[in-house]
């Protein structure tokens, strides 16, 4: 028995895999292109495992699918592969559209190929999960419930709409050919591995820098954290125990205003890096322009995901943010390594020379 993780070298997919491998003796094969934001060193601990194998190479290449599929016969595919940067999917939505919706629909058709002449028990068995976000639900106003399995698909950046796509696909995959697919709409994640592109780690570094620490807008735009280990042990329970065909809404009842998510990394790195000339990282903080289309307010409601499968978030988000902070302190030949050349490419795009 063994599963396939695409997108396992990302932030994450690498959670997961190393969680999964943490707790189980389950071999996991990793499928990753490595883009810019898939990293072998995140899976650096494993080399020499012989649970874990890892092989590069595009979840829209068909035949390499097949290939793997045969060769290894997963009990099941996570499939975590995906461009996932907002920001980026306003410059540049066609990756977007070929990984997330292209690339999703050639995975569905491997699995579907290799699942549909498995022996009645493996296919019984067998399960495809779809690892998505609540942004394919749109915004919310400050007086609406979170956001509910049955909310309307309303998404509003390339970034999202590729995801409700893929999201669709999934489902309908399982409506019409009856394939044991399961979905996965979780908020935002923060943690170890994190790419610095992303709120949380790009405030971390920026401030570590001494570099502007840029608040899009009037910084009220309000998300729902989650811990990424708390993301993966959800991933695990829906995958054992979800119901085929079924989504679940995963988030850790933690909306928070970016600006105080901005403010909460500022005290962290005062209290345990303080600056050098003892005034606050706050002073640090720089409003730039607004997102193009930004989605002013997401919230989950995990309630199903709660109810039916007994998962709860371990962390909160004073544990889990504490706990992130200390990992990038303690990682900074990690976070030197990912700001390469082409790291410091998209920053020169998205903020101008300056931050
Ligand atoms: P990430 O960008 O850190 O990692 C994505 C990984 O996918 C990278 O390792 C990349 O190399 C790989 N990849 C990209 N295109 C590929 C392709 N064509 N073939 C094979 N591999 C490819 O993303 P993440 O934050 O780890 O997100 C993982 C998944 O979780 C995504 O599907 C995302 O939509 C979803 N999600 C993310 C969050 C979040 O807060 N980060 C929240 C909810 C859902
Ligand atoms: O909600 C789940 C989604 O969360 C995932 O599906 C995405 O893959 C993931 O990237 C994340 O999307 P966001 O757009 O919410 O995350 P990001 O970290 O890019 O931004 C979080 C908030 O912070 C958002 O309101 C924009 C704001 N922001 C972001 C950056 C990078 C800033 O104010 N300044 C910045 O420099």
């Amino acid at each position: 028995m063994s599963i396939l993780v695409t997108g396992g070298a990302g932030f994450i997919g690498a959670n997961f895999v190393l969680d999964w491998l943490a707790q189980s003796d389950e071999p996991v094969v990793t499928l990753d292109k490595l883009t810019y934001a898939g990293n072998l060193e995140n899976l650096a601990s494993l080399q020499g495992d012989a649970r874990h194998s890892f092989v590069q190479g595009d979840i829209g290449d068909r035949a390499l699918l097949d290939r793997l599929l045969a060769e290894h016969r997963p009990r099941a595919v996570l499939h975590f592969a995906a461009e996932s940067h907002v920001d980026r999917s306003i410059h540049g939505p066609e990756d977007f559209i070929q990984t997330n919706v292209l690339g999703s629909f050639r995975l569905l058709e491997a699995v579907r190929a290799f699942w549909s002449v498995l022996p009645e028990a493996e296919k019984t068995a067998f399960r495809f999960l779809h690892v998505s976000t609540d942004e394919v639900y749109g915004s919310l106003s400050p007086s609406d419930p979170a956001f509910a399995e049955t909310n309307r698909y309303e998404p509003n950046s390339p970034y999202s709409a590729s995801k409700a796509a893929s999201d669709h696909l999934v489902r309908a995959w399982h409506h019409t050919y009856g394939l044991p697919v399961l979905t996965t709409n979780c908020s935002n994640n923060y943690g170890p591995y994190h790419f610095p592109e992303k709120l949380i780690p790009l405030m971390i570094v920026n401030a570590l820098a001494g570099k502007p620490l840029p608040v899009y807008g009037d910084g009220m735009q309000i998300r729902d954290w989650l811990y990424v280990r708390d993301h993966c042990s959800a991933i695990r329970r829906v995958l054992q125990a979800g119901r085929l065909g079924e989504t679940y809404n995963v988030g850790g009842w933690n909306e928070k205003p970016n600006i105080d998510i901005v403010n909460t990394v500022c005290a962290l790195l005062d209290e345990l890096r303080p600056r050098a000339d003892g005034q606050s990282y706050r002073t640090q903080i720089t409003y730039v322009k607004d997102r193009p289309g930004h989605d002013r307010r997401y919230a989950i409601d995990a309630r199903k995901l709660e109810a039916e499968l007994g998962w709860k978030p371990a962390e909160t988000f004073e544990t889990g943010i504490r706990k992130t902070v200390a990992w990038y302190l303690d990682n900074a030949a990690w976070v030197a390594r990912v700001q390469s050349g082409a790291y410091r490419d998209w920053v020169a795009t998205q903020y101008g020379a300056t931050p």
